[in-house]
């Protein structure tokens, strides 16, 4: 695509490079441009400046007329592909049972399991791909999709190749993640060790043979899996090339953080509930703290600290944590607003949490996550607004007029 966009009320997150994550004060730091203009050609940002120097070419033009222009949204964990809503879950807990108790029931992710099993891949494709269509008309402009919900080798890799084809027909960029060790199948209810020899020995290699996934993930929490898990499972990533990316801290702290990092994680993501040592682990390391809001609203438990940990000088990402049992939404506008009155961050630190740094947390920095030259002109053009703050401030409203991808 050419287009010419003109009369852009405000320019929102211009960078000159994205070699570097913004932590501590640089997370607050947003760079705009007043009445701007932005020209896309192929694709990509060509130019961008102030309307007094807006090329005089003949191509496509749109006036922008009072709206801003963003770079979309990074999300930077979801688990977008799965078999169906799980709402009759939400009435359980609203009837006084715990997310715990209702996964011991025979709910939570081994449901997601059981119906995910009996769905064709063609199924699974479809739901799939207009929820991706959904993320993106919200603003989501790359994500990172999860398996997990297969918990066998047939139904991982089922889950693998859909991510597989959703991301060669996606006009946004796309990462894979495999998730075998999301939750203990009946099967191996009392034999945990056989399942994560399975997830490493015998899913991993399949899966990295095939080239279905760029990083591996766990569930790393009571009642799941522990922190010799956590070890296996990193390690077996690293011999077959898979970052790390890894749920640690949603419910309980128990050396995962510190673990995570100093095997080099490319981020954790949960942090609900954090100590001093886990602080001090990320603030060491090159690790990307994730936050997701959405899930701490959904399921009522404490949010992220994110003020704390953008405080502690560690660079924060937020994502959506999508998926039919914690975090039923993809709106990363609502994450924007919860990022703001919950997590009590600015609107500028949310911003490059949900842009720039997220971008950094699923290595696609150099793509997405900003308005600089030679980026992808993934794109959000606002309902009129008078800045940034607009977005979480009308909170349970969607601020996006439109978007380009
Ligand atoms: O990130 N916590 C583990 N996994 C997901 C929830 C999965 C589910 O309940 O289906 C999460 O919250
Ligand atoms: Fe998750």
């Amino acid at each position: 695509m050419n287009l010419l966009l003109k009369n852009i009320k405000q320019l929102i997150g211009i960078t000159e490079n994205s070699d570097v994550i913004k932590r501590g004060k640089a997370q607050g730091e947003v760079n705009t441009l007043d009445n701007a203009y932005l020209l896309i050609r192929n694709n990509i940002i060509d130019s961008f400046g102030p309307m007094h120097d807006c090329p005089n070419v003949s191509m496509d033009t749109h006036d922008c007329n009072g709206r801003l222009v963003l770079p979309m949204y990074v999300d930077s964990h979801t688990h977008l592909v799965f078999a169906e809503s799980r709402a009759a879950e939400m009435n359980m807990r609203l009837h006084g049972k715990s997310y715990q108790e209702i996964a011991e029931a025979g709910g939570g992710i081994l449901n997601s399991a059981t119906k995910l099993h009996a769905m064709s891949e063609q199924q699974l494709y479809d739901a799939a791909h207009l929820r991706l269509e959904n993320a993106i008309k919200q603003g989501t402009g790359a994500i990172e999709i999860k398996s997990g919900y297969g918990l066998n080798i047939e139904d991982e890799m089922k889950m693998l190749r859909v991510i597989r084809v959703l991301k060669s027909l996606s006009p946004i960029p796309i990462k894979a993640t495999f998730l075998g060790a999301h939750a203990l199948p009946h099967e191996y209810k009392n034999n945990k060790a056989a399942y994560i020899y399975l997830v490493c020995n015998e899913m991993l290699p399949r899966i990295a043979g095939e080239g279905l996934a760029d990083y591996i993930d766990i569930f790393c929490e009571t009642g799941y899996f522990d922190l010799d898990d956590l070890k296996q499972v990193i390690e077996s990533g690293d011999k077959h090339g898979l970052k790390a990316k890894v749920h640690v801290n949603q419910f309980s702290s128990f050396g995962a953080v510190k673990m995570a990092c100093k095997m080099g994680a490319l981020s954790v993501d949960h942090l609900e509930v954090m100590t001093e040592d886990d602080y001090l682990a990320l603030s060491n390391a090159n690790t990307v703290a994730t936050g997701l809001p959405l899930c701490s609203m959904f399921l009522d438990i404490p949010y992220t600290p994110g003020r704390q940990l953008i405080d502690k000088n560690i660079p924060l990402a937020i994502a959506s944590d999508f998926n039919p049992g914690s975090a039923p939404s993809s709106n990363l506008n609502l994450a924007f607003g919860l990022a703001c009155a919950q997590l009590k961050l600015t609107p500028e630190e949310a911003f490059n949490a949900l842009t720039y740094n997220a971008a950094f947390a699923m290595e696609v920095q150099h793509e997405v996550g900003s308005i600089q030259i030679g980026k992808k002109a993934n794109l959000i053009l606002t309902k009129p607004a008078n800045g940034l703050e607009d977005i979480p401030y009308w909170f349970g409203d969607n601020m996006i007029g439109s978007v380009i991808v």
